[in-house]
């Protein structure tokens, strides 16, 4: 059985006082939720803040982005002993915002994959093809691409460690969610990719989210998908009600 995952990133949004109110908010609407790992990735800036007001609490936190190295002359950049340190125990790494606007190849996000893994923190790998990719046939190459590269030389080992996020870039902050049957076709995709790259175990253990406009109005339908286990949500997360409905997820018989 594989836990589902709700996971709210943020992005670039929020001070520090509105990233412990959010979270303050959402602790006591989510606190009888034991059967999904909860998440959320602020700012590098309110990491410290907000992992002081879930302390305590079934929320966990991640970071969006680090550095593959663990410190160094590397100015303006974050590691993962530091995201350790503050108190993250997922890191989000190959977010299509980070590929498209910053550049982010495969290879850099398999060294933050090494990196992540070396400092025994959990990896949110996202990938996910652009609506020109998926409209000339080539979604399936793009995400057998982002995988293979991406998670290039990690053991089966370190794979438990790993949570991969299926995000159409077509879908993300446009409000166009893929079909429940979009979104079923590629995670098994994905799964039968894991299991054919490690093993059966490996591929059935995996968790794969679903992002891209997952509002409380398609949770439920996502979330009956069978390869479906969970989703990262960017504006919906920064309500605590919304994120809060979608957290207690119900899925449909
Ligand atoms: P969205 O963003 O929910 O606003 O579409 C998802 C994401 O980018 O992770």
């Amino acid at each position: 059985m594989r836990k589902p995952m709700i996971a709210g990133n943020w992005k670039l949004h929020k001070t520090l006082e509105e990233s412990s109110s959010l979270v303050a908010e959402l602790i006591p609407a989510v606190a009888d939720n034991q059967n999904v790992d909860i998440v959320v990735a602020p700012v590098y800036t309110a990491l410290g803040k907000v992992a002081e007001t879930i302390n305590g609490s079934n929320i966990k936190l991640a970071a969006q982005n680090c550095y593959p190295e663990p410190q160094g002359a590397f100015t303006g950049e974050v590691s993962p002993p530091l995201l350790k340190d503050v108190g993250c125990q997922y890191v989000i790494i190959g977010h299509s915002e980070r590929r498209q606007l910053f550049g982010e190849s495969d290879e850099q996000v398999n060294s933050k994959a090494h990196a992540l893994a070396e400092a025994n923190l959990g990896i949110i790998l996202c990938i996910g093809e652009t609506l020109e990719e998926r409209e000339t046939d080539q979604m399936f190459d793009v995400l057998r691409r982002q995988i293979r590269l991406g998670l290039k030389k990690l053991s089966a080992e370190q794979m438990a460690g790993v949570v991969i996020a299926y995000e159409p870039v077509w879908a993300i902050g446009t409000g166009k969610t893929a079909s429940d049957e979009q979104a079923q076709e590629a995670h098994a995709f994905i799964r039968a990719l894991v299991t054919e790259l490690y093993d059966e175990q490996t591929g059935n253990a995996t968790r794969i989210l679903y992002g891209g406009s997952v509002k409380p109005g398609n949770v439920d339908s996502l979330m009956s998908q069978p390869d479906v286990d969970g989703a990262l949500v960017g504006g919906a997360s920064l309500k605590s009600e919304d994120f809060a409905r979608i957290v207690n997820f119900q899925p449909i018989a």
